[in-house]
């Protein structure tokens, strides 16, 4: 399905002014023209990379666990570094990145296996660094049958923004901005963003 997702979601145009505000702060956060290192962590097609692009200066790399998706990254950002990896078992030295993006990729992790990813996500970041995460807001599973047209079930996980804030603590976190609003135009559930740092 990746070449269909990455049609269907080519740029930012179904986040809202207020996700993307996150995002500002986000970039923010690390310094704009700092060069600071950045993982997208599980980046898709690449369409964040390309936001973020063009409003700092960072020296980004993304990682996902469909080598399809990590194609289309490549070849949307031939400079740019892309590995396949799952966020329970990146392929990066401990605290290599000054931030990092999970924008809706926790969303296809079980509640059983966040704990891992979120510790992941802590080990390769450094101390004083900053994450960035977007998901659904729900509870329970959300299946979408014939998914982007194709003949599969997209199974994904709906998250209470609290109880990833509860997550993000427990791996060590502190949590610097929490963000839930309501569902916009086609959206079935609200969505929340949550900023967090690792601290010094
Ligand atoms: C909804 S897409 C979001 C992609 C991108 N962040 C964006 O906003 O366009 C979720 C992505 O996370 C990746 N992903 C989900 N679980 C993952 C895992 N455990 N490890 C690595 N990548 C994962 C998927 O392959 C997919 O590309």
């Amino acid at each position: 399905m990746a070449e269909s997702y990455a049609q269907l979601l080519a740029d930012t145009a179904y986040e809202s002014p207020l996700d993307l505000a996150m995002v500002r702060h986000f970039v923010a956060e690390l310094g704009e023209t700092s060069g600071a290192r950045l993982l997208d962590a599980g980046c898709g097609a690449g369409r964040m990379i390309t936001f973020i692009d063009a409003i700092a200066s960072f020296d980004i790399e993304g990682v996902d666990v469909s080598s399809r998706m990590v194609e289309l990254a490549q070849r949307a950002h031939p400079a740019r570094r892309f590995s396949i990896a799952d966020l329970k078992d990146l392929p990066y030295e401990n605290a290599h990145f000054d931030g990092v993006l999970a924008w809706y990729s926790i969303i296809h992790t079980p509640t059983v296996e966040l704990a891992s990813v979120l510790s992941e996500l802590h080990r390769v970041l450094r101390p004083g660094g900053y994450a960035l995460f977007g998901f659904h807001v729900g509870t329970g599973e959300r299946i979408i049958r014939h998914a982007y047209g194709h003949d599969v079930t997209l199974q994904s996980q709906l998250y209470d923004d609290i109880a990833v804030q509860d997550a993000l603590e427990d791996v060590g976190f502190t949590v610097a901005a929490r963000l839930r609003r309501g569902p916009r135009a086609t959206e079935a559930y609200p969505q929340a963003f949550l900023l967090a740092r690792r601290p010094l």
